[in-house]
């Protein structure tokens, strides 16, 4: 079993995971398939639809005479005619919902081996959010019991091991890590179809994010009963890679039509708007004279149309690194999903971990719930602890248009004559003239026309900023007086300060020393490389404002910062190749910073400490030490490499 993480935005990762039945691509979609009637044949499902994966019930199949026949005798994939990923669900739910059950586990966990399920789900007990936390733990520890005899049982089935916990944080959390701990092959966050069908989407955020924290990088998470168009993006955004859907047939049924932003009854809609294949060429009055049976098969096709559509528009989204952008506009759609955004901020010191350093394209503000993002936060902590002021003291700028540095040109000047370090107040908080190209400031998109909550929060930041670098005097951008004449070079200021924000004052120290010379772009006249005692240390990338580390840069840190800051450790085998300029692969790495963040400048050293290559992590410490495949460091240098 291997789960592969090719891209990631966020919590979500487009991830390639391999069942016996094939490659994966994730987040992925399965939907359910009732082994008594086909709404939808599997045949379709794969050809017309591109489903790669389903899920069945094994214990209906078990319970249905014929069929538990045919299916031991032919296997699952024959019986269904699907050659993708089968999985099969055990039979919680039936006995959850309708008390039926007189199954074991031992039984169901069999039965699926020998029905052939691809992967199998152990007969755990479904925790209700109204149950109290004793009950609650009390049944998590029989699914405990169950799951670890379920994995000594699984042979070559692959085992979901379901996270329970009702909506106890602390005992999801527990009941996640000890399910990372056992030989489970995918994660499914179980007891949460009543909070999504009760739009519970705050409480549903924090089980989602309460089960992930204990949860390993390296198996895919599913999200049981989740299949909605309109949870998506966000659950996906919390790192959930596999759905899986009932309500595409069910709603069907009941002549209930998914759209993204809700479930509409065709009694009450007013017109049909929907270009879907399956749609097509109908209007609402044709669709109501259909029969039940012809119309519960083109709304269930269009309900899946829906589905894997926005599963498209997800993992394209994923890939542009915008998905908090689509997760925030989904939100907006629902009042309970915007609670569950809003939720997610509370998490932000979880999420930080995993948001990268820079994207390719802009970030844009949506709405005052884009304050929550992780980058916020990110910039907030950074400029704060990161930032040393050349004067003491501080002139004021409002965001007066980006880049302030073209803006406020003369004025910034003026003021650092005078002996006032010029200091903007934008949506992030205060910009220091010298920051004001780096990701995501001048890499961003806000409206003009503010909200109190961005003004109120900005001017928060920018007070707490003002305070904590102590400066002695405070002026706005109009009261900076005439003929100052400090000598200043606003080149070496403003690389300095990008080193100090991106790599910590310590590192940057280590790096600069003796004579500071900056080579700038005739074309654009900004700064490409520092030069420091005559070695080139650091080059500027034009796209993100922010460095690449060269080996001599690197060189430096070695020698003066202690390990494993800003290093990925790898083994023997991998030293070979890494210094030749091949990447980093995540199997051969023996530890790394914890404090790395994807995308960020990192140095490849060997278990001597010795430099190997610089280059860029795609991964954190966590993943880079479970995920057996991909790459965990982009490697740009070797350091034989000295082009
Ligand atoms: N289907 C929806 N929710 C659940 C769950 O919690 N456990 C199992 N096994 N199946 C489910
Ligand atoms: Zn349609």
């Amino acid at each position: 079993m291997v789960f592969e993480i090719v891209r990631r935005d966020g919590l979500a990762r487009i991830g390639r995971f391999q069942t016996r039945a094939g490659v994966l691509e994730t987040p992925a979609l399965l939907p359910v398939v009732n082994p008594k009637i086909f709404t939808v044949t599997p045949r379709e499902l794969y050809d017309e639809f591109g489903f790669r994966a389903l899920i069945t019930n094994s214990y209906i199949i078990k319970n249905t005479p014929g069929l538990k026949e045919r299916a031991l005798e032919e296997g699952l994939h024959k019986l269904l005619d699907f050659e993708g990923t089968v999985m099969t669900d055990s039979g919680t739910f039936q006995s959850h919902m309708y008390g039926e059950v007189e199954v074991t586990n031992e039984e169901m966990v069999q039965f699926q081996k020998d029905i052939g399920s691809d992967i199998g789900t152990v007969l755990d007990i479904f925790t209700e959010p109204y149950w109290t936390k004793e009950q609650t733990a009390k049944s998590i520890e029989t699914t405990l019991e169950r799951m670890q005899v379920a994995c000594d049982m699984k042979g070559d089935m692959m085992i979901n091991g379901v996270v329970q916990g009702s909506v106890y944080q602390d005992l999801r959390e527990d009941c996640a890590r000890r399910m990372a701990s056992m030989d489970v092959d995918v994660h499914p966050i179980g007891g949460v179809v009543p909070l999504m069908e009760q739009y519970r989407y705050s409480e549903l955020v924090d089980v989602v994010i309460s089960s992930k924290k204990g949860l390993n990088p390296n198996r895919p998470v599913h999200l049981f009963g989740a299949g909605h168009p309109m949870v998506l993006a966000l659950a996906a955004l919390m790192g959930c890679d596999l759905f899986d859907s009932a309500s595409y047939a069910k709603f069907a049924r009941d002549d209930r039509m998914m759209f993204i932003d809700g479930t509409y009854r065709l009694a009450y809609m007013q017109a049909l708007d929907c270009n879907c294949p399956a749609c097509r060429g109908h209007t609402i009055e044709s669709l109501r004279k259909l029969t039940r049976d012809q119309r519960t098969k083109i709304i269930a096709r269009h309900n899946l149309y829906q589905i894997t559509s926005e599963l498209s528009l997800v993992r394209r989204y994923i890939r542009e690194g915008r998905l908090w952008e689509l997760a925030e506009m989904r939100c907006r759609g629902h009042p309970a999903l915007l609670d569950g955004l809003r939720r997610l901020k509370e998490h932000t010191a979880f999420l930080e971990r995993t948001e990268p350093i820079s994207r390719d394209g802009a970030m844009f503000y949506t709405g005052s719930e884009t304050r929550g993002r992780p980058i916020f936060k990110r910039y907030a902590d950074r400029v704060m602890e990161r930032y040393v002021p050349p004067t003491d003291k501080a002139a004021m700028f409002p965001d007066g248009g980006k880049p302030y540095n073209r803006v406020y040109g003369e004025q910034f000047d003026k003021a650092m004559k005078a002996g006032y370090t010029p200091i903007v107040t934008s949506p992030f908080g205060p910009v220091p003239a010298e920051l004001d190209e780096i990701y995501p400031l001048a890499q961003s998109l806000f409206p003009e026309i503010t909200d109190a909550e961005t003004v109120t929060e900005s001017d928060n930041l920018t007070f707490d900023f003002i305070e904590k670098m102590g400066f002695k005097e405070v002026i706005e951008a109009d009261e900076i007086p005439d003929g100052g004449d400090m000598e200043y070079d606003p080149d070496v200021l403003r690389a300095k300060a990008i080193a100090n924000y991106q790599f910590g004052i310590d590192v940057a120290d280590a790096m600069f020393r003796g004579k500071i010379e900056i080579v700038k772009s005739r074309k654009t006249g900004k700064i490409r490389n520092v030069i420091s005692d005559g070695e080139h240390i650091l080059s500027l990338r034009a796209g993100d404002g922010l460095y690449t580390l060269r080996p001599e840069g690197a060189q430096r840190i070695l020698e003066k910062i202690p390990s494993p800051r800003m290093r990925v450790i790898v083994n023997d085998d991998s030293v070979p190749f890494v210094s030749e300029g091949r990447n980093a692969f995540a199997q051969f790495v023996l530890d790394a910073d914890d404090e790395i963040r994807p995308m960020e400048e990192v140095i490849v050293v060997d278990r001597n400490d010795r430099l190997l290559a610089t280059g860029r992590a795609l991964l954190i410490k966590s993943e880079m030490k479970s995920l057996k495949k991909g790459i965990a460091v982009k490697v740009r240098t070797g350091s034989g490499d000295e082009a």
